[in-house]
Order: structure tokens, then sequence, then C-alpha cells
């Protein structure tokens, strides 16, 4: 399965927001087209994984990894604004990062569409929180 986004060069677009977000400090993705209705795909924002996901409403952008095990969140079932985890079923809402019927919390963060392409601003992540992470072994993007 394609699970991963695949950045593209800056896009030349008509008002230019593209060179203005990255100012901004967001990071550019990949395409806005790769990520489905109500499915998620992982990207690499400044060394750190991310999930992105196409709701109704637009795109939402959590930590690529559960808090429970390191679970691969961008696969999970989404529904509902929140998402499943694949492994274990803890259910995390999209918006606030907050994971059902426990204390962890998953780092949200910003993602906007600009000209087809999806740009992420990092929020804090569980790891900067001194979250219970251990996804640090894993392989770069693409590299698998
Ligand atoms: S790893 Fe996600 S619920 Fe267990």
């Amino acid at each position: 399965m394609h699970d991963t986004l695949s950045r593209t060069a800056v896009p030349e677009t008509a008002d230019a927001t593209g060179p203005e977000l990255l100012e901004a400090g967001f990071r550019l993705v990949g395409a806005a087209s790769d990520v489905p209705m109500l499915e998620g795909r992982r990207a690499t924002v400044d060394g750190q994984r991310v999930a992105v996901f196409r709701l109704p409403a637009g795109f939402a952008a959590i930590d690529a990894h559960c808090p429970h095990r390191a679970g691969p969140l961008y696969d999970g079932l989404v529904a509902d604004g929140c998402v499943t985890c694949p492994l274990h079923n803890w259910r995390i809402d999209l918006a606030s990062g907050r994971v059902a019927g426990q204390e962890q919390v998953v780092g949200v963060h910003e993602v906007i569409e600009r000209a087809g392409q999806l740009y992420v601003r990092l929020g804090a992540s569980a790891c900067d929180r001194g979250g219970d992470c251990d996804h640090a072994g894993e392989p770069a993007a693409g590299a698998a």
C-alpha cells in the first residue's frame, strides 16, 4: 500500500502562497490528491513523522504514531473526526489529539492546502511534551 506522501518542488502558484507558507514555518509534504477521502498518509516534516488525513471538512495532521505502542496511525480507520489505531483500536480525535479513555494526547499539527499541495507546520508533539513514544528508531519515510 502506498502510504507515504512524497514531496515535490514548490509549485509555482499564481499568488505565490507556497513560498509565503514556507517562510511561515510550513513545510511542503506532497500533493493533496494523494490523500483519499477518510484515509491517512505519512510524511516527514523537519525530521518528525506526521500523519495527514483527508476529512470531509478538509485536512488534519497529527503525530504519525500511536502513544500506546507506536502503531501507524496513518493506516488507521477514519470516521467522525477520529482515527482508530490499527493495532489495538485506540481512538484519537484528529482535532484535539485526545485519546478516548486514556490520558495520552497525540501532537496536532497545522495543515493547509494551497494550489493542490499540502503544507504542514509542526505543533507540539507527544515527544516534545515528554510523552511516552518509542518510535525513534523507525526508518525514514521511503527508506524501507
Ligand atoms: S499501538 Fe495503537 S492502540 Fe496499541
